[in-house]
């Protein structure tokens, strides 16, 4: 991946087959495409709080239905292990108690996260959670000068979904089953991450329980800035220190 550059965040469009107020709003207030995602906003009551193991059952059952078509059949014992087993920050959404959707992201650096396993459950779909999960991970991220760098391990069918939040396609990445999917990347710019940050705590979103941003285990990711408004991102495989030296010393 080289030289995205934050001028890939463009001004939000003067919009499709939203309502008059959405199209307003997003042209008044959304600088980014991201931005534009916070309009409209959630209409339902949906509480957003870190995953519990007995989420298990609900998250798998939400899986499996839209796995059809849209993810590799490689891909779910891996999902599997990831909700049984591995360290994660997944946020679930819940609608009236029941889990209806979740997503997960992961920390490549100190500006720089991967979003993992946005996922909805059919019925709820395109009433604003998915977004909302999206602005909520995004919003975890720290406010620095350089503002923030996302990368999605999409699906050809997502990442048309994430083309609207202002994710470009840079690359592909290989799955279990052989083959090449996108990788869609953001990098939302510190004054568009505050808007962001101050408009969902004014509708008092926010994900309860205890957040903590875990790094990935295989990748990492070191940001570099260039002329203004330029960054070069360079992630790569995480390579392990080697152990120190043993040393044994007896004070004579
Ligand atoms: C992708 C997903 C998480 C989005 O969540 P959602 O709650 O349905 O989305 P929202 O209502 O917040 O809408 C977000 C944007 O995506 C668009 N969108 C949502 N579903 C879409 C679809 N099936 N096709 C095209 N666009 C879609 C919406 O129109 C909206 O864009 P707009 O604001 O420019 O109109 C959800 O649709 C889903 O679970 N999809 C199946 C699983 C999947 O592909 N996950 C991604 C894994 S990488």
């Amino acid at each position: 991946m080289s030289n995205p550059s934050s001028d890939m965040t463009t001004r939000a469009p003067r919009f499709q087959s939203h309502s008059w107020l959405t199209a307003l709003q997003r042209y008044v207030f959304a600088r980014t495409l991201l931005e534009a995602k916070l309009y409209p906003p959630l209409t339902r009551e949906v509480l957003f709080r870190v995953y519990r193991p007995d989420d298990f059952g609900a998250c798998l059952t939400i899986y499996r239905k839209n796995e059809p078509g849209r993810f590799p059949e490689s891909q779910r014992s891996k999902f599997e292990e990831y909700l049984a087993n591995e360290e994660k920050t997944l946020i679930v959404a819940e609608c009236d108690s029941m889990v209806v959707g979740y997503g997960g992201i992961n920390l490549l650096g100190q500006s720089a996260a991967t979003l993992c396993y946005g996922i909805l459950e059919p019925e709820f779909q395109k009433q604003r959670i998915g977004s909302t999960l999206t602005l909520l991970r995004i919003a975890l991220l720290p406010t620095r000068r350089c503002g923030a760098f996302v990368l999605i391990f999409a699906v050809d069918a997502s990442m048309r979904i994430y083309q609207r939040f202002g994710f470009v396609e840079k690359g592909l990445w290989k799955a279990e089953d052989g083959k090449d999917y996108p990788i869609g990347f953001l990098h939302v710019p510190v004054d568009s991450l505050g808007r962001v940050k101050s408009t969902l705590a004014k509708r008092r979103l926010r994900i309860q329980g205890e957040v903590v941003l875990r790094s990935t285990e295989n990748l990492s990711c070191e940001v570099k800035e260039g002329p203004p408004g330029h960054f070069r991102i360079q992630v790569q495989p995480r390579v392990e220190p080697p152990p120190p030296p043993k040393i044994d010393h007896k004070e004579p």
